[in-house]
């Protein structure tokens, strides 16, 4: 069963290997080696022991809100954002289209209602812009050049979402 909860530090090390395998695999195809670790930052140390690389990635992961998916004990997606944007979302590949990344959306955008936020951004791959549009987000410009940690010219949509408000009892 597929459990929606908050990221805590002691999750950074198999969240970072999440991230470098999920990103390498859908986003940077095209990269050589060279830029591969441009655009990859810390997390092209993922599997490294090294206490400076893992404190590194577990620097970079924290944000306003984080949540991870999990199956049983082991992490399979992990969504990061803040309270209008939300800036990253990676599911594994052998757990992709059983609505994981549908439900991390769904906590998110909860959290970013109850803080008060009306809109949500996010540049998005250009692998994910279907499932973005499933999830009810319109393409707010056209393709841009992004980049990611010293990679530059990350292809990335930008879209954007309205919520819908809460109602508060008067
Ligand atoms: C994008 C991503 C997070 C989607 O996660 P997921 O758990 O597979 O998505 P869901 O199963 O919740 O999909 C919900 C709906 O989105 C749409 N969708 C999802 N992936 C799709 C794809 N590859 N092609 C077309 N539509 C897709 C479908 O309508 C799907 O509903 P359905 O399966 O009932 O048809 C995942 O593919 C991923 O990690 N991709 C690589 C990393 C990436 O690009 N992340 C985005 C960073 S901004």
């Amino acid at each position: 069963m597929i459990t929606i909860r908050d990221y805590q530090e002691r999750d950074a090390t198999r969240v970072g290997c999440l991230i470098a395998v999920t990103y390498s695999e859908f986003n940077l195809a095209f990269a050589s080696l060279e830029q591969l670790a441009a655009f990859l930052g810390p997390f092209r140390h993922a599997e490294s022991t090294d206490p400076s690389h893992r404190k590194a990635i577990a620097r970079v992961i924290r944000s306003e809100m984080v949540f991870v998916a999990e199956d049983e004990s082991t992490i399979v997606g992990v969504l990061r954002g803040r309270k209008d944007r939300l800036a990253s979302l990676f599911v594994r590949r052998d757990y992709h289209r059983r609505g994981i990344g549908r439900q991390l959306v769904e906590r998110f955008e909860e959290e970013c209602r109850q803080r008060g936020s009306t809109v949500i951004r996010v540049a998005s791959t250009v692998y994910a812009v279907l499932f973005y549009l499933a999830m009810g987000y319109k393409r707010s410009t056209s393709l841009r050049s992004g980049w990611s940690f010293e990679g530059r010219g990350l292809p990335v949509q930008p879209m954007r979402k309205a919520l819908r408000t809460i109602d508060h009892p008067t």
